[in-house]
């Protein structure tokens, strides 16, 4: 399995941050690793111009019909033929800023399939969650309810993304990263035929400095980065350490 390391830009960027694009391409520019940059959706077009082959281009949300009544929305098939290939789905901060449900996050995930993406979709616990011990179970009801139909391993990534480690950070110990990857390495052996090669990413406060310990661990194929992929610089190191550990 090509491992990916994926960039979530978040509301973040306008055209001046396109240079880091340029950057990356430059210094990755037969990456062992698959590449991902999700920009705000202003920056697909200009972001796929910008990029080499070797940097995939991605959205970090789509709404689940592919036209019609829903102003301010964008459907999967604009993003794709914007320039992405790829859509976040799921991301706790549309979780908890949207009030998106795991039957939402289902929904678009399968309309990201359908325009012909990869859907990468993200769930994980809150700081409540883990400490009353839930993390296991939390995971395994998003996993059950987001997934889309029609998920196999080409189509569909996982990202695993601790709510209390995203933007805080706080990194979670190894231990709690290789036993979540794990429940979930287990759920999609079982819901798919192909679950084993399903790419799991880790999110959350990666950064080169942790980078190399979280991905020798197992069932981590991967890291879904927020605010250290805003930079070439700092990006860089994250895409080396991955294709050191491939
Ligand atoms: P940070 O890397 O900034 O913690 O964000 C993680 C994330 O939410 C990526 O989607």
């Amino acid at each position: 399995m090509r491992k990916l390391a994926a960039g979530n830009w978040k509301m973040n960027g306008l055209r001046d941050s396109l240079s880091e694009i340029g950057t990356l391409s430059e210094t990755h520019a037969s990456p062992a690793v698959d590449v991902l940059i999700c920009p705000p959706a202003t920056l697909i077009t200009p972001a796929r111009a910008a990029a080499t082959a070797s940097i995939a281009i991605g959205a970090q949300d789509c709404h689940a019909v592919s036209s019609g009544a829903h102003t301010g929305d964008i459907a999967a098939e604009m993003l794709v033929e914007a320039g992405a290939s790829a859509i976040i789905v799921g991301h706790s901060e549309r979780r908890s800023d949207h009030a998106e449900t795991d039957a939402m996050v289902k929904a678009k995930a399968e309309a990201a399939i359908g325009a012909g993406a990869i859907a990468i979709v993200c769930l994980g616990e809150t700081l409540e969650e883990r400490e009353a011990g839930s993390t296991i179970s939390v995971v395994a009801k998003q996993l059950a309810g987001s997934l889309p139909d029609g998920a196999t391993a080409a189509n569909t990534v996982i990202a695993y993304e601790p709510v209390w480690a995203i933007g805080t950070g706080k990194v979670a110990t190894p231990e709690q990263i290789a036993e979540v990857h794990e429940a979930l390495r287990i759920d999609l052996q079982d819901k798919m035929a192909d679950g084993s090669d399903v790419r799991i990413l880790y999110g959350g406060s990666v950064k080169a400095a942790n980078a190399t310990e979280i991905f020798a661990l197992p069932n981590v194929d991967g890291a879904l980065v927020g605010g250290a992929s805003l930079t070439a610089e700092q990006f860089s190191p994250i895409i080396t350490a991955l294709e050191a550990a491939s």
